[in-house]
């Protein structure tokens, strides 16, 4: 069965009481339990997995290797400052797509460069938790894995 891994990076873990007038009033399990729903209804697997250490999150790209077919990855803050994260992606070779809940180009300018979209298969920006399942559905339909 097709797995896909849906990492989440810093700051995320406070997703529904975080700035909501930006984020949403969505909480970080009721997000990933909307996709895992969304994976069972479309008949892949879904993980998640959320992260404030950016070691870390290279280290769950790179476990992801060989474990899951592609990478949902909203990296927070560290979309605009980590190489790392770049070259993880690049050193695994899987799809990843990247997402944002809000509009990051339409907010501060240092929001507008992004290190992960360059290796990136797409990026899905500005539709909040529906971004998801719009990043899976992406995703899914670039494995070929829709059942
Ligand atoms: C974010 C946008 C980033 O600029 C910010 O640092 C976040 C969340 C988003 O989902 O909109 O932490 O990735």
């Amino acid at each position: 069965m097709t797995s896909v891994l849906v990492l989440n990076g810093p700051n995320l873990n406070l997703l529904g009481t975080r700035q909501p007038e930006i984020y949403g009033a969505t909480t970080l399990p009721e997000v990933e339990q909307l996709c895992r729903d969304h994976g069972t209804a479309q008949g892949i697997e879904v993980i998640c997995a959320q992260s404030n250490h950016e070691g870390a999150l290279v280290d769950a790209i790179h476990a992801a290797k060989g474990a899951h077919d592609g990478i949902v990855l909203n990296a927070g803050a560290y979309t605009h400052t980590s190489i790392a994260l770049h070259d993880a992606i690049l050193g695994t070779e899987l799809p990843v797509v990247e997402l944002h809940l809000s509009n990051i180009h339409a907010r501060e300018a240092f929001r507008h460069h992004s290190y992960i979209a360059p290796v990136a298969i797409g990026m899905i920006c500005g539709f909040g938790v529906s971004g998801y399942t719009l990043a899976l559905d992406a995703l899914i339909g670039h494995l070929g894995a829709r059942t």
